[in-house]
């Protein structure tokens, strides 16, 4: 919602220290067993992954490493990740459902300057906006040009004045600069009232950008008026019905539904959220009685919009006029909407009406009941309308049979597949195809779903990557041969796991680490900006580990440790079984490991200033350039050797 963004700007961050409470609190066996039915199997926790319909069990939980991964689709992430996937909330509001959980009390911290200036822009533009819808209302009601032009073609129209004064709507006078010269008399910035929209510059001087115009102030959750929609009183083919406010600090359209703020209680109530296209049918069904109702704006839903709704209800109807623009419109939301696990219903209007003119014709009562009695499916409305366009044509009626599977498809919540097998049956009826062929051509499009997103996972793909299954990298030279980000990653899945043990009497591992890899560079941008979140966490006395850093507030950052974590359980599928055993007999491998680690990357690294000292040997331009590159080539050489010393490895070059 804009208003979320708004929410969100106007809301401080959440303090480090609230954020490590909360974090010091999760078992992710308790979140994720919520909603996943869990058994225990060895070290980890196993059942049917909520994000994927699947048969027996492969999503599973570490409790040790506080991840979960399922292994037949392949998504993975901590329990913050869960929660915004499964609940779809933001980093926020995840971390504010769990403070609510676990009691914890939410402090507040200083905000960015960055976004402290934003939020300084936002609060003007709420201001100007609420003067500016005050100057409206007022040349409405108070003025003659107000209430001869205006106020006379609402009541004309059948709006009463208590509705009028509910939805706050107003008047900009015809004059060219009267609410301009308001703005400036009141030592408002005109910048601002440019954002705003109030004002347009022209030729070097201001108009008012409504004039003319009736006034919709659109309103936030809260109340406060983030824009406006304007309507020319006359149709004018010269210009356009309504005028917008533009995108701001405020204003996004794509997140915005016209009326949200008076009809939050009512679909509430109702268990239903009634969607319509304009600013004129949320106010005559408010009048009339009907108040569950939003506006859209005749655009096609946004994935925001969506969210919204689904916040407050799962039962959205849609109202549109029987034309076919609007209903095309309503038509591209649907797949969205079923992945937001929503019911969606569409009711056309019947003849030239749109939603405000049917219910000031045939009232309230009338209304409802033909909402009520009227609302089709919107899956199997999609397919009638689709099968009557395709005719008789097998060619086109496949095609429908192809686009039908596609958009069941994107039902992927656990909890809606007997919804999703519910279509299948109706649509293979309505198709007179097989049940089973069609449920196969579903399943086929949710595979190709999956393998799509895991593509664009970068840690995922990562994973593909050969590794070696046998853990004894000292015999393995294939290991050199994988690519320098799997060394990088290593050595850093190394330090998160054991920089806080002791390499001697005088350091730590990590400050090892350090000291090792001081003269080289990550070439990996993420990995890089992880070792130096790491490194001056480690310098604040913190003692970052994988499970400090799983919750840390930039998502590449925690993505990426979340990667390193699943990476080490899939080294080997019976790496965890192993690693048992070997502390069994007590067997510590953390050394082993950080040797390995670092050599590997080590080598990788000299082997790649060895061919670039290399072509700079054959650029050099004297003989004195060349006799000190070829120094450098020996240094290289002796390091070298050194390493494959201590690992006893032949060199593949
Ligand atoms: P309509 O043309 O159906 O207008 O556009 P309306 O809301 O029914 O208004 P009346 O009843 O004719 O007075 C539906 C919605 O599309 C957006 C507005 O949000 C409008 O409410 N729209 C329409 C625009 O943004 N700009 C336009 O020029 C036209
Ligand atoms: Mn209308």
């Amino acid at each position: 919602m804009i208003i979320e963004i708004v929410a969100d700007k106007e809301e401080k961050m959440i303090s480090q220290e609230t954020i490590q409470q909360i974090t010091n609190r999760i078992d992710i066996i308790e979140i994720v067993g919520e909603f996943v039915k869990l058994k225990k199997r060895g070290a980890n926790y196993l059942g049917n992954c909520p994000f994927h319909n699947e048969k027996t069990p492969s999503f599973t939980v570490s409790p040790s490493k506080e991840i979960f991964k399922c292994f037949g689709c392949g998504k993975s992430g901590n329990a913050i990740g869960f929660l915004m996937e499964h609940e779809k909330y933001s980093y926020v509001e995840a971390l504010k459902f769990l403070a609510a959980r676990y009691n914890i009390e939410l402090e507040e911290t200083e905000v960015s300057p960055e976004i402290k200036q934003q939020q300084q822009v936002a609060e003007s533009l709420f201001i100007i906006n609420s003067f500016a819808q005050k100057h409206f209302t007022h040349n409405l009601f108070e003025t003659e040009e107000g209430r001869s032009a205006a106020l006379t073609y609402l009541k004309h129209r059948g709006f009463r004045e208590d509705i009028i004064r509910k939805f706050e709507l107003g008047y900009n006078l015809e004059e060219r600069g009267d609410l301009h010269r308001t703005i400036i008399s009141n030592q408002f910035n005109i910048e601002y009232a440019e954002k705003a929209g109030l004002i347009v510059q022209r030729n070097q001087s201001y108009y008012d950008n409504y004039r003319g115009r009736i006034i919709f102030p659109v309103h936030n959750q809260t109340g406060k008026i983030i824009g406006f929609g304007a309507r020319l009183i006359k149709s004018n083919d010269r210009a356009p019905k309504y005028i917008n406010t533009p995108e701001n600090e405020i204003y996004s359209k794509s997140k915005i539904l016209y009326g949200t703020y008076f009809a939050r209680q009512a679909i509430n109530k109702n268990d239903e959220c009634l969607l319509v296209e304009g600013y004129t049918d949320v106010v005559s069904l408010h009048q009339a009685g009907i108040e569950n109702v939003v506006a859209s704006g005749g655009t096609s839903l946004t994935i925001d919009q969506l969210r919204l709704i689904r916040k407050l209800t799962n039962n959205l109807t849609i109202i549109y006029d029987g034309d076919n623009a609007g209903v095309k419109a309503a038509l591209r939301g649907l797949d969205m909407a079923l992945e937001e696990g929503l019911n969606v219903k569409l009711v056309l209007i019947p003849g030239n009406e749109d939603p405000d003119s049917y219910v000031n014709k045939v009232g309230a009562t009338a209304f409802e009941d033909f909402v009520g009695s009227n609302k089709k499916d919107f899956i199997i409305f999609q397919l009638e309308v689709m099968l009557q366009e395709a005719g008789n044509e097998t060619v086109k009626r496949s095609a429908v049979v192809n686009h039908i599977a596609e958009t069941l498809s994107k039902i992927n919540k656990a909890e809606d597949f007997t919804k999703q097998q519910d279509y299948i049956r109706q649509c293979s009826g309505i198709l007179k195809i097989d049940e089973a062929g069609l449920t196969n051509l579903v399943n086929k499009f949710k595979r190709e779903k999956v393998a799509k997103e895991e593509k664009k996972q970068p840690f995922v793909d990562f994973e593909k990557q050969d590794w070696p299954q046998d853990q004894n990298l000292q015999d393995d030279s294939s290991f050199l041969l994988l690519n320098d980000v799997i060394h990088e990653r290593n050595l850093l899945r190394v330090l998160l796991e054991y920089g806080m043990l002791r390499w001697d009497n005088e350091i730590t591992i990590a400050e090892h680490i350090f000291g090792e890899i001081q003269e080289f560079n990550f070439d990996d941008s993420e990995v890089d900006r992880l070792f130096t979140v790491y490194k001056d966490s480690y310098y604040r006395g913190e003692q970052p580990s994988s499970k400090t850093l799983l919750y840390y507030e930039d998502d590449k950052i925690r993505n990426l440790v979340i990667g390193l974590n699943v990476q080490q359980h899939e080294l080997s599928p019976n790496w965890d079984v192993k690693m048992e055993g070997l502390n069994i007999n007590n067997r510590d491998t953390s050394r082993h490991d950080v040797i390995m680690s670092l050599n590997y990357f080590k080598l990788r690294k000299i082997k790649k200033m060895f061919e670039e000292n290399q072509r700079d040997i054959e650029k050099a331009t004297s003989f004195e350039q060349q006799m000190d590159l070829i120094k450098v080539h020996k240094v290289l050489k002796e390091e070298e050797q050194k390493i494959t010393g201590q690992l006893g490895t032949v060199i593949i070059k």
